[in-house]
């Protein structure tokens, strides 16, 4: 369920027309609703009431500070990969005790925050990761509490670049060596097991892959409970996936009914990672048409949003909707959209049909929440767009339009030239 919809022919986030905040606020423009925002996270969170639980909402989908506040005072935590994420995450008031780090990569720097912030947990990649973490938790007199990202060796069948589950994948410690690494974290002195983690990709429409993950954990569990290692928590990642299109994903419940029953007599504190389920179809990216131009081949709509601005239809071939944000003509044409940036896979859409739209008028492209501006970028030296959140009859902007001068904020010009 989500809030976006027409009245008198115009799209409304709330009770707010999209049009005004064009107006206002200006274009591109990402614009999140929160009364979906807040029902995405109660739903799923409520879903588990049940059992012992925490919704570690997955930063890296959208992470603006005001994002991440509503969701802490929902009784979120917040699942982060770097030390900038952890950085918001403490900023945006999210106690430390709700947050777990995961992550290939992690950095002396950034294990060193994590470790003076005393996280709930590191969800760790590889018997390096927990050599070192070990080491620096040593150094300043604490003890890390830990959990081992398994690579469960499933197929998520979803998009290959977010597939995270595989033998062949970056991600996790093989789940039959895994066993010889738990060994080794029960005896280092600095390290505390707390855990299993696994997270097997991302937009997954299937419930089948996190089925066979899950039995997989469920057997390593086993075995570690026999060589004395107990574990408290379990941690099963993001990855649910949503309507974008025609998929038709799991609804939250019922994810939780499979898992729940999966989990059935295990005695461990369930956590989540959830990120696209929660904020995807929260969050829409508002764009003004520039220019309608007809090539004898094609019929382009030039927009002034870029592959800068919503890279998935660029880096995934995603599918996202396209409506009017005001509907006036009954006329359809299939059009390509594509932004202003000088590369030919700078588009938004590709042979899609839509409603008649003038120039100057504005479109919505649907389903943004989730990794939209999360990965835009400055390309072409484009200024990133501005955030509003609605809440009602009333809108916010939780993020000013980069300016030109921003662009350029760090750099300088050496003296020699
Ligand atoms: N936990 C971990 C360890 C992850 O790596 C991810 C996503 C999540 C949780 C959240 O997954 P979600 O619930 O959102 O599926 N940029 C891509 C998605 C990359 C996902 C990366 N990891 C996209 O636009 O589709």
């Amino acid at each position: 369920m989500h809030h976006f919809n027409y009245h008198d022919q115009e799209l409304h986030c709330e009770r707010v027309p999209l049009k005004k905040i064009a107006e206002e606020v200006g274009t591109p423009c990402y614009v999140y609703s929160h009364a979906t925002l807040s029902h995405h996270f109660t739903v799923f969170d409520g879903a588990f009431e049940k059992v012992p639980h925490l919704t570690c909402y997955s930063v890296k989908a959208n992470s603006n500070l005001a994002i991440l506040r509503l969701f802490g005072s929902l009784g979120g935590g917040v699942d982060i990969v770097s030390g900038g994420e952890l950085y918001r995450a403490l900023k945006a008031g999210i106690p430390s005790d709700r947050i777990v780090y995961s992550g290939v990569g992690k950095t002396l720097d950034e294990i060193d925050y994590a470790l003076r912030e005393n996280i709930l947990m590191f969800n760790i990649e590889s018997s390096q990761e927990l050599a070192f973490i070990n080491e620096r938790a040593g150094k300043m007199g604490t003890r890390a509490r830990i959990a081992l990202r398994v690579n469960p060796d499933v197929d998520a069948k979803t998009h290959p670049y977010i597939s995270t589950g595989m033998k062949k994948n970056k991600f996790g410690i093989d789940v039959d060596s895994a066993i010889q690494d738990y060994l080794k974290a029960k005896s280092l002195h600095n390290v505390e097991i707390l855990g299993v983690d696994c997270h097997i990709g991302s937009q997954l429409t299937d419930i089948s892959p996190f089925v066979d993950a899950l039995r997989r954990l469920r057997m390593l569990i086993k075995k570690l409970e026999e060589s004395g290692i107990h574990i408290s928590h379990l941690d099963l990642g993001g990855g649910l996936g949503i309507p974008y299109n025609q998929e038709t994903p799991p609804h939250p419940t019922e994810y939780a009914r499979a898992v729940m029953e999966e989990m059935e007599g295990l005695h461990c504190t369930l956590i989540f990672e959830p990120g696209r389920v929660i904020v995807g179809n929260a969050g829409v990216l508002l764009t003004k048409v520039l220019y309608t131009k007809s090539t004898p081949s094609k019929n382009f709509l030039i927009v002034d949003a870029g592959m800068n601005d919503l890279l998935r239809p660029s880096l995934y071939d995603s599918y996202h909707h396209i409506q009017p944000v005001v509907r006036s003509s009954a006329e359809s044409r299939v059009v390509d959209v594509v932004g202003p940036i000088c590369e030919s896979g700078d588009f938004l859409a590709r042979d899609r049909s839509l409603p008649v739209v003038p120039e100057g008028d504005c479109l919505a492209v649907m389903s943004a929440g989730a990794y939209g501006f999360t990965m835009a970028s400055n390309y072409n030296s484009r200024p990133r767009a501005a955030e509003v959140l609605v809440k009602d009859d009333q809108y916010f902007v939780i993020r000013h339009r980069e300016t030109w001068d921003d662009l350029i904020r760090q750099e300088q010009v050496p003296p020699i030239l």
